[in-house]
């Protein structure tokens, strides 16, 4: 049977990606940011996926104000990198696995979750700078990718507690697909960061470094925090947390206490365009 065995947790930046792009993280600014995902990278290498669950949000690029499924999950063989009005980043292709994808979706509708099913999407920074980060710039991603696109824009938004239940529901939902695949889930978006308004380049780490202490150790608490919390100590976009409880929610612990999980690595940065990054690596 197929098996979560890991989940990561990274902010999605599109500055970083554009640093990547233009070969800029050897430079004074980027560096420390870089040398953060060094052990990541190698991890990656050394703990090679058959698939990842990628939990993002897409920014109003594949779906705009005309339609704003709160969970759509993707269905389809392959996602080009979207044109974010500097043409789309030179990244490859994101290869899908739709039998997964499919079987993923039959199972958490049937525990009540109602996903938005798409065949046809294009993915923006929220999905590419992750797995730029994790996986540098290979001539293809190392294994298939499963986008899964959580409205985290437009209010009303899911709230914590639900992300989390989900991620519950998507650790079955794995669990129950017959074929043996070792799969990673990944949250992504993040930490604390406003981008608009008066509070325009909020960061709060005390508030971040606390949130993350709860993610790993205390994981219901964390999915307990309310939405006002995030908006008001993380910032307007710090709300994207909430995507990173849908992957905490799909680890072994949560199932079953006799399933520890172990803390391969932490970091935090400031600063990285206007955002506090964050990244976690668990393994079951
Ligand atoms: C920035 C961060 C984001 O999460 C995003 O979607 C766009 C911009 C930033 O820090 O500039
Ligand atoms: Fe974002």
């Amino acid at each position: 049977m197929a098996r979560i065995t890991a989940s990561v947790y990274t902010s999605h930046v599109p500055a970083i990606g554009a640093a990547i792009d233009l070969g800029k993280t050897q430079e004074d600014y980027w560096q420390p940011l870089f040398k953060g995902y060094e052990y990541s990278k190698q991890w990656m290498k050394d703990n090679k996926p058959d698939v990842i669950f990628l939990v993002y949000n897409d920014h109003a690029t594949a779906f705009s104000l005309d339609l704003i499924p709160t969970f759509a999950i993707g269905t389809a063989a392959e996602y080009q990198p979207a044109d974010e009005g500097w043409g789309p980043r030179p990244v490859p292709v994101v290869k899908g696995h739709p039998q997964l994808a499919s079987h993923i979706a039959q199972s958490v509708i049937q525990q009540d979750f109602d996903l938005t099913i798409v065949n046809k999407m294009a993915v923006d920074h929220g999905l590419t700078v992750p797995l730029s980060l994790m996986c540098g710039q290979p001539e293809a991603w190392p294994c298939p990718v499963i986008p899964f696109a959580v409205n985290v824009v437009q209010y009303p938004v899911p709230s914590g507690q639900r992300c989390y239940n989900l991620g519950k529901a998507i650790r079955k939902a794995v669990e129950s697909y017959d074929e043996d695949l070792n799969v990673h889930i990944w949250g992504t978006g993040g930490m604390s960061h406003q981008l608009q308004g008066a509070r325009a380049g909020l960061i709060n780490r005390e508030w971040d470094n606390a949130w993350l202490d709860k993610l790993i150790t205390d994981p219901d608490a964390a999915a307990a925090t309310p939405h006002i919390d995030y908006v008001r100590e993380a910032g307007s976009e710090g709300i994207e947390l909430v995507m990173w409880l849908i992957a905490r929610g799909a680890m072994a612990d949560i199932a079953d206490k006799q399933h520890p999980i172990s803390v391969k690595h932490r970091f935090y940065h400031v600063p990285a365009s206007n955002t506090a990054v964050g990244h976690v690596i668990l393994e079951n």
